[in-house]
């Protein structure tokens, strides 16, 4: 949990900063195009080639070619174009919701996929040139975009009609309001001077951003040891570090080495110098360029009406305001504060046992909990890999979200794939029968291909106004490993929660039904986005699953004994306060720059570390504010969104799933009261449905008091 790091895969989820999915939240409810421009496009690419999409679904098309992907990127800009212009040009007395808002999202829902089509190779094909003419085409569609959302015609079509406030569904109010957000963010209300000045703070923000990424991937500070200084690392990786003078080793601080460190070296010394040296990156570089950025921010969230950056970022989430995080925040640190005093008590006993009065710092925590895990869990991650092939955890994973979800999944075959593993599978409504949407499964990693996991939307669910439907179609993508004859290896347990994360993410895509384009697939609040996901995840720690999912490898009839099973629960939870406290202190000081003025940074996180973290106070010389790239790209304040939706998901399976048994009718409520509407109504008044009240955080912190100690 190295919360300034930000590279746990989990944690970016279904919408990793690369992926369209984030360019597309406003720009694609712009473009409009010709009812039946995207089928015939695609017929047309599909007669030329013979391609072979899903069934009952022809306008997603997986791999075109690179000459294809240009071809389909130019149709797509100047199909959206026209569009444009023709909604400009109805007469203002003549503005209705046929001619201004239905072309608009009507052909929003039909272009998604098209840009998907172009975009997603990019990732995943295994063909350089299609990755470059699907870069290329990116581009274009997204300098397209940018300019639509620009344009003054039609936001003032948009505006007037907007004011006429016509009685439309409240699906309908909802997406022309975003319609006008997308305009007003790029501060088409102001005038031509404040305009500019929008203009001007957002590529200064853009490239203030970009240096200070910028920054951190050019540093090269690095460390030397003996190898007695290195005591406790194991003997690969000391092969893995470069030889230095003195038949020192030389440490780079990357991540994946401090974690090591961290983690393993049995001397205090070296785990104090390399804390110190990690916190202290860019120390100097950095913290004037994230001031000169939060000001920035906030002068821009100013200009669109906003008190603060904060509340700009915060605006049409769950959480609301900046007041609200904060205290959210806090309220979780004080409920947890008993058990981690617990739990910090235990690690520096034995401290104190191994290494005599020595103060406790930081840079003690990782060790010690890895050493008290040790002792307290007789648990080999090793072996417990030898009972995890995909041939049982696949369709375990499968069986669990049916029984849950009354779904049915089947495989699809015979269908263009991008490369020759991939699968597709087709979902049902296990009552009806009826075809709900498909997904795609890109399982293994390989090389050349988009190195996390996360699902990626191809198409989103969409009603029609002549009663057609668009169904959703989700692509799943992986990191599994195959063995040098390519046979899939089994997995490792965190690589199989991972997997249930992501298939909650898949579910979640075809599970929603909005009949508006911008709110189906995973277009829904970003704090609840990963929600039922995190559900999704209890499942994995439930020894019925285990047993379900598990087989020895040389023998898959014997599934993981009770014993590591219940073990396993347990360990899910060892040290879990401390471990949600570090981040929350992360995420507190991300909240805090941007909800307040000159916040002295050096001030705050002396104050915040020690307050949150039982009294420890923060590695000396070391400021996140110079190292802490979630907080500047990405998730700027809004690093809270993650430990929310692992908070209400906790609420929604200790309230609503009780003994952890795949429960269908209250599995078909979730999906009916809550999943199906998507983004299209507030996130907390469906939790509060679903519920019967407010969501609540008790549930989280009980279940951590509970299995722990
Ligand atoms: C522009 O729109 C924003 C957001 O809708 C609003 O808060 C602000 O008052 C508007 N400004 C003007 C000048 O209309
Ligand atoms: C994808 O299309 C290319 C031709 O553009 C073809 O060579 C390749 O075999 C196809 N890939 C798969 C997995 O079908
Ligand atoms: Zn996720």
């Amino acid at each position: 949990m190295t919360e300034n790091d930000g590279n746990d895969e989990r944690k970016k989820g279904s919408n990793p900063k690369k992926l369209k999915l984030v360019t597309f939240t406003g720009a694609a409810g712009l473009l409009g195009l010709a009812v039946s421009f995207a089928i015939f496009a695609f017929k047309s690419h599909k007669e030329k080639s013979k391609k072979k999409g899903l069934p009952g679904c022809d306008t997603v098309c997986v791999n075109l070619s690179a000459k294809e992907i240009l071809e389909l990127a130019d149709e797509i800009i100047s199909k959206s174009t026209r569009i444009h212009d023709t909604v400009a040009l109805v007469p203002l007395n003549k503005l209705s919701y046929e001619n201004v808002v239905l072309p608009l999202a009507e052909l929003e829902a039909r272009q998604l996929s098209l840009i998907q089509c172009c975009v997603f190779p990019k990732m995943l094909s295994p063909q350089d040139s299609v990755r470059r003419a699907s870069a290329e085409a990116e581009q274009n569609i997204d300098a397209h975009i940018l300019s639509c959302r620009k344009r003054e015609d039609v936001y003032r079509v948009i505006k007037i009609y907007a004011a006429k406030g016509e009685s439309i569904s409240p699906e309908a109010k909802c997406y022309l309001l975003c319609l006008v957000r997308d305009f007003e963010q790029n501060g088409l209300n102001l005038t031509a001077t404040k305009r500019e000045e929008v203009e001007r703070l957002k590529s200064e923000i853009d490239e203030l951003s970009s240096r200070y990424v910028q920054n951190l991937n050019e540093d090269s500070s690095c460390l030397f040891f003996t190898e007695d200084e290195l005591a406790g690392l194991p003997l690969e990786f000391l092969q893995s570090l470069e030889k230095a003078r003195n038949n020192e080793f030389k440490l780079t601080l990357e991540s994946r080495n401090v974690a090591a460190i961290l983690e393993l070296c049995k001397m205090a010394k070296t785990r104090k110098t390399v804390a110190m040296a990690y916190g202290k990156r860019c120390g100097d570089a950095n913290i004037p360029v994230l001031e000169k950025l939060v000001q920035s921010r906030h002068r821009l969230a100013r200009l669109l009406g906003y008190a603060h950056f904060a509340d700009y970022a915060l605006d049409c989430r769950m959480s609301k305001t900046s007041t609200r995080v904060i205290s959210f925040l806090e309220d979780i640190s004080s409920g947890l504060t008993d058990l981690a005093t617990r739990e910090f008590s235990i690690l520096k006993d034995l401290k104190r046992k191994e290494e005599g009065e020595l103060p406790f710092g930081i840079e003690d925590l990782l060790y010690y909990i890895k050493r008290v895990e040790e002792l307290q869990f007789d648990l080999d991650f090793g072996d417990i890999r030898q009972y995890f092939p995909v041939s049982l955890v696949l369709p375990g994973i499968f069986k669990i979200c049916q029984d849950l979800f009354g779904i049915k999944i089947e495989e699809v075959t015979e269908v263009d794939v991008w490369y020759y593993d991939v699968r597709a599978f087709a979902v049902f409504d296990s009552g009806s029968g009826k075809l709900l949407g498909y997904f795609y499964l890109d399982m293994f990693s390989r090389e050349g291909k988009f190195s996390h996991s996360c699902v990626v939307s191809l198409q989103n669910n969409a009603l029609f106004s002549n009663g057609a439907c668009q169904i959703p179609v989700a692509l799943l993508i992986a990191q599994c490993a195959k063995d040098g004859g390519g046979e899939a290896l089994p997995l490792g347990f965190s690589e199989v929660v991972n997997l249930f994360h992501e298939f909650g993410h898949v579910v979640q895509h075809i599970c929603n039904r909005a009949s508006f384009a911008r709110f189906s697939g995973l277009r829904v609040d970003p704090d609840f986005r990963e929600i039922p996901s995190q559900l999704l995840e209890n499942w994995c720690y439930e020894s019925f699953t285990l047993k379900l999912i598990s087989g020895y490898r040389q023998d898959v009839t014997k599934p993981l004994v009770d014993e590591v099973c219940k073990t396993l629960k347990r360990w899910r939870y060892s040290f879990s306060a401390l471990k949600s406290l570090q981040e929350i202190l992360y995420c507190l000081f991300d909240q805090r720059i941007y909800s307040d003025d000159d916040v002295d940074f050096h001030q705050l996180i002396r104050s915040l570390h020690p307050k949150v973290m039982l009294g420890l106070p923060v590695v000396e010389g070391t400021n996140p504010a110079s190292c802490f790239p979630r907080a500047v790209i990405g998730s700027e304040a809004t690093c809270y969104s993650r430990i929310w939706s692992e908070v209400f998901a906790a609420d929604i399976f200790a309230t609503k799933f009780g003994d952890g048994h795949p429960n269908l009718y209250t599995g078909l409520q979730f999906r009916d009261k809550v999943l199906s509407h998507g983004g299209g109504k507030d996130a907390m008044e469906l939790l509060t449905s679903f519920l019967g009240r407010e969501p609540s955080i008790q549930a989280f912190i009980d279940s951590r008091t509970t299995y722990s100690l």
